[in-house]
């Protein structure tokens, strides 16, 4: 079944630190055909593949030529914009050695994140058909996803951190969720770098929110390894696979796949 999974959560919790170990936790399991897109302007999930990007190996940055064809009257005629800019999509894929990697990247002016983000949102069905596992890395808002049905995404996974903010970020995520009627199929919660002593805490937040389909889906430990990995920009997909963490997020990664 095809999987479309997206990350979100307060700022600096680890939605791409999750994503990483998410990543190679599928990477290791099977052979799937695996997408990951990474729409925060600032290349986050490159950061922590110890991957450089360039701009113009960003969407935005096609974007951009996109826009300056539109001024100088360079469109083809003869062609629908949307398919013009879905093509645009498919060739900013980046291959990596076993997955595919979509860099949303910034874009200059004003209004413009709402242009690619809306891009984004209308392109993730088309794009996710062609794979067996989608990964989204989102900002904290909801603004990706469809307001129709919310079928494009399979599975919200928010990631809170020990703090009052994580944990209020967290409520209000689902909160939207409701509001627009977004229909995920699983709402995840995984704590992240949460002391012992606060764990039944977040389990009582999350029984609290009495929606159905909201689930505890586990807690993964602070590491050093993983800061030690991030500060020295490597890859965490090398991790090793021994590493306590990392084991830890195997096991409540098995719930979703
Ligand atoms: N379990 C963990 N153990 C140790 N360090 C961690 C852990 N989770 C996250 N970190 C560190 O915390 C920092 C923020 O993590 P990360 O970049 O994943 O958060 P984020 O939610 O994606 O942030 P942003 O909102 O800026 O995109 C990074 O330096 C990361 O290495
Ligand atoms: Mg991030």
């Amino acid at each position: 079944m095809k999987k479309v999974i997206a990350f979100a959560g307060k700022g600096g919790v680890g939605k791409t630190t999750s994503l990483a170990l998410f990543l190679k936790y599928i990477l290791e399991k099977d052979s799937n055909e695996i997408l990951v897109i990474d729409s925060d302007p600032d290349a986050n999930v490159a950061d922590v593949i110890g991957k450089e990007i360039s701009f113009n190996q960003t969407l935005a940055s096609k974007m951009t030529e996109l826009k300056e064809k539109i001024q100088n009257r360079k469109l083809p005629l003869d062609m629908p914009k949307n398919q013009i800019i879905e093509g645009d999509v498919f060739r900013s894929l980046i291959e990596m050695d076993n997955f595919d990697l979509l860099e949303m990247g910034r874009q200059e002016g004003s209004g413009c994140y709402c242009f690619i983000n809306s891009v984004l949102k209308n392109v993730l069905d088309t794009l996710s058909k062609n794979y067996d596992i989608t990964l989204l890395d989102s900002p904290a808002g909801l603004e990706h996803f469809s307001r129709k049905t919310g079928r494009d995404v399979s599975d919200l996974i928010i990631v809170a951190d020990p703090s009052k903010m994580g944990i209020h970020t967290m409520k209000r995520i689902v909160e939207l969720t409701k509001e627009v009627s977004l229909q995920f199929e699983n709402i995840w919660i995984i704590g992240n770098r949460f002391p012992d002593n606060l764990k039944e805490a977040l389990e009582k937040e999350v029984e609290s929110l009495e929606k159905d389909n909201v689930k505890m889906l586990g807690f993964i430990p602070n590491d050093e390894k993983i800061s030690e990995f991030n500060f020295l920009g490597q890859n965490l997909i090398e991790l090793p696979d021994d590493n306590t963490s990392y084991q830890e997020a195997k096991q409540i990664f098995q719930k979703i796949l």
